[in-house]
């Protein structure tokens, strides 16, 4: 007997509470991506309180999908994913699985420097769990205020500590997970060694969703900095920017923190956006910027004495045309807001198409000349907006509609043509396409046309035999068997 929606809805309200599986009404904070490039509609809106609940909710799921129901589950966390991984389509026949209720920090081991935490901890209070045991959690990115540590799992997430930390997944210890025919996998091990077979951690960090439901997770943390010191500095080109990386490892070594950099029309759009915010120097004075950040063990003093003997050799290498070093902890916090804002100022601008690329550090110069005279051949007067985490060879290479065009024309007409000239580029340079922002339903056709196809064929490998179903996010990651 075919189960029909109706009948999974209240299976579902059984098991949540009416009120936490929802339908109809204004369910946009959960339909729409944070983009507004897509909005969905959803079966259902669902939010467990526990484990054992997001468990009954697959088992129901996958009953109802053995009987006939052609539904899906979509899981989310903060849904401030970039891609389109986190929202449904608009089949009407996806559940959106929301963690968000599902908020506890449920351990800290400061002698293990390890903490525990529910999948739908928003990641600024993971910070602060740690911070308040005079820890450091140091996953840190733009949206840390609403996104949450499933999301950041599931997504792989960087953010602006890589150079030093390593991306989310370097920072997992282990995970709780509910598996796609709703067993749970107790995997929360604070254990930094342990090789008793296939490492199912790895394979659940950065599957966007697509294998399992991730609803708890020990994470690592470190011993806070004695001090944080930022310097903002312009230079004349990418090459410049790239040699004074070079020379920043090797004066600073592991206390290189952060290295982000930002062609001037980024900042730009910053100024014309957000007028109040003050740029530490003149736009013009650079092709370019670099927020460079430089954390000490020891004392305010060394931090202060080892980033003016780089700024020295800087200058004297003819790397910089000019430098500003935050006085205090309220002087970083502005360079640092000013270099998160772009992302806003982007969106202010109207919408936009988003390439977040990587290619090995040296070939950033060469790349992002060839890829801009690629995209003007394609799309001439669209905008290359470029800023990104330069200490990973990551970019934001991207790219807003010609000055007067209509941006959602320009985004829906133009992806394709956009792509094709970027993401050739990035192949020819044997970079990445999608560096953190993962695939999502937003880049699956890339996938398929850029990924190693022996590589491919495994994913789908394991996708078929952990998810038989398909009924975990369907449409996200895994391009189409006809693609
Ligand atoms: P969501 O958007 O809700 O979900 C992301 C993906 O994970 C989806 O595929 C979803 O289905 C899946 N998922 C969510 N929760 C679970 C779960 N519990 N189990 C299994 N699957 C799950 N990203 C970066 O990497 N670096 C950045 O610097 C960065 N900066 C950003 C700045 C801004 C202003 C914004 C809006 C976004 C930025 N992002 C960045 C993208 C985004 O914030 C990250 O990818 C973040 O990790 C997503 O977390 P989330 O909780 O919002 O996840
Ligand atoms: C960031 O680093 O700010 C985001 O990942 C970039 C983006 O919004 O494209
Ligand atoms: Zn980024």
């Amino acid at each position: 007997m075919t189960t029909t929606a109706d009948t999974l809805l209240s299976q579902l309200q059984a098991i949540v509470g009416a009120e936490h599986a929802r339908q109809g009404g204004d369910l946009s904070a959960w339909e729409q991506d944070w983009r507004q490039l897509a909005k969905g509609r959803a079966l259902a809106v669902v939010s467990p309180a526990n484990t054992e609940q997001v468990a009954a909710i697959v088992q129901a799921c996958a009953a109802a999908k053995k009987a006939g129901l052609g539904v899906s589950i979509v899981p989310q966390g903060g849904n401030t994913g970039l891609v389109l991984g986190s929202t449904p389509d608009d089949s009407g026949m996806q559940v959106v699985l929301s963690l968000r209720r599902m908020n506890s920090v449920r351990a800290i081991d400061r002698h293990n420097l390890s903490i525990t935490v529910d999948a739908g901890c928003i990641l600024q209070n993971v910070q602060e769990a740690a911070a308040a045991q005079g820890l450091l959690f140091p996953l840190s990115l733009a949206a840390e205020g609403s996104c949450v540590i499933g999301g950041n799992l599931a997504a792989n997430a960087g953010g602006t500590q890589v150079v030093r930390y390593g991306n989310t997944r370097e920072l997992c210890l282990g995970l709780e997970v509910v598996t796609a025919d709703g067993q749970i996998w107790h995997g929360l091990s604070g254990l930094r060694k342990n090789n008793t077979g296939y490492d199912l951690r790895h394979l659940m960090i950065g599957s966007e969703g697509t294998l399992g439901i991730i609803t708890a997770a020990t994470m690592k943390l470190y011993p806070q900095p004695a001090a944080v010191c930022c310097a903002w500095l312009a230079v004349d080109s990418l090459q410049s920017a790239v040699a004074l990386l070079a020379l920043a490892q090797q004066h600073l070594h592991s206390g290189l923190t952060g290295f982000e950099t930002m062609e001037s029309d980024a900042l730009r759009l910053v100024e014309k956006h957000m007028p109040h915010m003050r740029m530490p120097i003149d736009v013009a004075a650079g092709q370019a910027f670099v927020l460079l950040e430089y954390s000490d063990d020891e004392s305010e003093d060394r931090a202060r004495a080892r980033l003016e003997g780089l700024l020295e050799a800087a200058f004297e290498a003819e790397l910089l045309t000019d430098g500003a070093v935050a006085q205090n902890l309220d002087q970083a916090q502005r360079m640092w807001d000013i270099r998160e804002h772009i992302t806003l100022a982007q969106a202010a601008e109207g919408l936009h198409l988003k390439h977040d690329i990587s290619v090995p550090t040296s070939s950033i110069p060469a790349f992002v000349q060839r890829a801009k005279e690629a995209l003007q051949q394609a799309l001439p007067g669209a905008r290359v907006i470029n800023f990104g985490h330069l200490g990973d060879g990551n970019l934001h290479f991207n790219v807003q509609a010609p000055e007067g065009a209509d941006p959602r024309q320009f985004v829906d007409t133009c992806q394709h043509q956009a792509e094709a000239a970027i993401y050739d580029c990035v192949a020819a340079f044997d970079g990445s396409f999608s560096a953190e922002h993962g695939v999502g339903r937003l880049k699956r056709h890339d996938l398929a046309r850029y990924k190693d196809p022996v590589a491919l064929g495994m994913m789908r490998a394991i996708k078929t035999a952990l998810d038989p179903l398909n009924l975990l996010n369907p449409h996200a990651l895994l391009p189409d068997a006809a693609a």
